[in-house]
């Protein structure tokens, strides 16, 4: 794993957005996440190509998750959120994006999304956030670490740090399909970005802690090519931060 320590969540936002862009290409598959720590990296995104330095035509773009029971139109659907920050102002085609479908029979939703992957050739990059407790995706503390696209039970903690984007707690679904650990190991690379200092516990957890389905993030330790890149605060609870910065001044050629 590389670990990537950046001062600001801009910096964060233009290393990662620099690493997206290389796979921003005819024939890509992107995984990408939602949650606020992407939105800047986006913006990154969206600059370059309104600069005309990037073009996502040819891109297929996979969500990693979706709320049961919310449809395209539901403003906080994960659906509606990517056309908003990402799809639409990338000016892609939006049947490229694919996202779970909320509307489905849950329970047989989360296999024919599986095999949309399979049949775009899998993901060669995918984005993740990570949650204050360490999820990603949806892929809640004990998921297992081999899973697949399925419905999920959202923990308590997430549905009161997902309220701020709905009008109240209640309002949040219960309910989720997620891709699973399993698929998110299939990806060719994982990059997993996190700032603020509400994410410096994950952080330390899923960079220098042990593999644990307690900290499903920690499955980034597993994957060939997974790279890490935290601001300061994200960073604050790094014991070997030395070393990560030693060894990203020191990259071979
Ligand atoms: C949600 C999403 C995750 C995201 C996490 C953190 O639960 N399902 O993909 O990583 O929240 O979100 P934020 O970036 O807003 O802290």
């Amino acid at each position: 794993m590389e670990v990537v320590i950046r001062h600001t969540a801009a910096e964060v936002a233009e290393v990662a957005a620099d690493i997206l862009a290389g796979y921003i290409r005819p024939g890509g598959v992107l995984g990408v996440a939602t949650g606020s720590t992407p939105i800047a990296t986006y913006h990154e995104l969206i600059a370059r190509h309104g600069r005309g330095e990037l073009s996502a035509e040819g891109v297929e773009f996979f969500a990693l998750d979706e709320y049961v029971g919310l449809d395209h139109d539901h403003p906080q659907s994960y659906y509606r959120t990517l056309r908003d920050e990402l799809i639409d102002p990338l000016e892609v085609d939006p049947e490229h994006l694919h996202v779970p479908d909320g509307t489905a029979d849950p329970h047989k939703a989360g296999g024919i999304y599986e095999e949309q992957i399979l049949a775009a050739g899998g993901i060669d990059c995918q984005l993740l956030g990570v949650g204050v407790n360490g999820h990603i995706g949806f892929n809640e503390p004990t998921s297992s670490l081999n899973s697949v696209t399925r419905l999920k039970t959202l923990h308590p903690q997430t549905v009161k740090d997902n309220a701020r984007f709905f009008d109240s707690a209640e309002e949040v679904p219960r309910h989720v399909l997620t891709q699973g650990l399993g698929t998110i190991q299939r990806a060719g690379r994982l990059l997993l970005i996190a700032t603020g200092a509400n994410k410096a516990d994950a952080v330390a957890k899923l960079v220098e802690g042990p593999l644990s389905a307690a900290c499903p993030a920690s499955i980034l330790q597993w994957h060939p090519h997974a790279t890490v890149v935290v601001d300061e605060e994200a960073a604050a609870g790094l014991a070997n931060r030395e070393y990560y910065e030693f060894a990203e001044a020191n990259k071979p050629e």
